[in-house]
């Protein structure tokens, strides 16, 4: 689905039945140390624009924020100026990693309210945000370990259609001029579009309380489920179920650890992340898998190697499946994606093309997923062996096997 039509969905939604009606994904909100570094890796790396910011240039006493920005995905990068400030103290306990998944609706204290109604507990209450631009009114609930949901409503000069065009983003934010790697990244795009899904680690046993919460408390229905058949490997095995929201705008499947004879991915995630449930990865979307991953690749993007007998297998593989249901065979160029390491799934809807980083930073925590759709809306069920297989190798060499 392109952002377009994406839009055009959401748009239809009768935010007076429903106040929980998601509009986008308003932002990604992650806690960093150092987030005036931390945009640079992002734009550098990843192609983001580094677009506005706040600190105490513009008055901002108590956090530093960057707001990056590629397609319609909006990242917001926090730092604390003080050891007291909650996004330090998270960062001492997590390392850099995401706080909050920020949902746009039509009134973000009758969205919050009914998530109170519907059993969640509050993260923040509602706060307005004003100057003579508009508004922004933001609130939170708590969700998995240390994730939150906000809920965010903009009026005036702050609207999502402004701040897509280039708007600000909140009070007090400020533009950046003049930097030379926003020009190379208009003139170098890296492609990605929007975030696919947000995939959320749990401890073991919990991932069905979470899927009855986004249920409860989101009024989101389960989409797709993984038991541990379908994800292990001889050694780790891990389940998922795939929550989404009533319209589809967001997917996000749970995760928890299920028993192997070594340690499961997720488990190495919890450990490095004091024992709490996070975010584990932001699958971005692109139109071009081929464009974005070469792009990314010149860039230095740190993929996971996956060994090359995945290639001598997975033709038939996809393309039989893609036979079986009456579609098209993969279009893109075979020698091209097996050069570029990237993986090829197919079910009855179509097929996906797919790549995931290494950790984002030095704890083995988030990464990030390069996702391409062509009909498929899985999640690369048929990859899973594969690379648990290959990030197994990767656990091996952090000693966390
Ligand atoms: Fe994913």
């Amino acid at each position: 689905m392109s952002t377009a039509s994406r839009t055009a969905r959401a748009t239809d939604i009768d935010a007076t039945r429903d106040p929980l009606a998601l509009i986008d994904v308003d932002h990604v909100r992650f806690h960093v140390g150092n987030a005036k570094q931390a945009a640079m890796f992002y734009a550098c790396t990843f192609g983001f624009r580094i677009d506005q910011f706040s600190d105490l240039t513009t008055g901002s006493r108590t956090e530093a924020s960057y707001l990056l920005t590629q397609g319609n995905i909006r990242l917001l990068l926090t730092t604390g100026l003080s050891k007291d400030h909650p996004a330090q103290q998270e960062v001492l306990r997590f390392g850099d990693g995401v706080k909050d998944i920020a949902l746009t609706v039509f009134d973000a204290e009758k969205a919050w309210s009914q998530a109170m109604r519907n059993g969640g507990e509050s993260a923040y209450e509602p706060r307005e945000y004003r100057d003579e631009r508009g508004t922004v009114v933001m609130a939170g609930v708590k969700a998995y370990g240390r994730a939150v949901h906000s809920f965010v409503s903009r009026h005036g000069g702050y609207a999502l259609p402004e701040v897509k065009r280039g708007g600000l983003f909140l009070p007090g934010f400020r533009r950046i001029e003049g930097l030379s790697v926003n020009d190379h990244n208009e003139r170098h795009p890296c492609g990605l579009k929007y975030v696919d899904h947000c995939v959320g680690n749990v401890e073991e046993g919990r991932m069905n309380t979470w899927v009855k919460w986004y249920e409860d408390v989101l009024g989101f229905a389960m989409f797709k489920h993984f038991d541990d058949r379908d994800i292990s490997t001889d050694y780790s095995a891990l389940m998922s179920k795939v929550m989404a929201s009533g319209n589809h705008l967001i997917k996000m499947p749970i995760n928890e650890p299920a028993p192997g004879k070594k340690k499961s991915q997720i488990l190495e995630y919890l450990e490095w992340h004091d024992m709490t449930p996070g975010v584990q990865h932001l699958a971005l979307r692109t139109d071009d898998e081929l464009s974005s991953v070469a792009e990314l690749r010149r860039r230095g993007v740190d993929f996971l190697a996956l060994p090359d007998s995945y290639y001598e297998i997975v033709w038939n593989r996809v393309n039989t499946t893609l036979r079986r249901y009456g579609h098209e065979p993969v279009r893109e160029d075979h020698e091209r994606i097996r050069d570029l390491g990237i993986l090829v799934d197919a079910d009855d809807e179509g097929y996906l093309l797919q790549l995931f980083t290494k950790p984002l930073q030095d704890r083995p925590t988030l990464f990030f997923e390069i996702i391409c759709r062509r009909g498929s809306q899985s999640f690369g069920k048929g990859n899973f062996k594969a690379l648990f297989e290959a990030l197994e190798i990767e656990q091996e060499r952090r000693g966390n096997l």
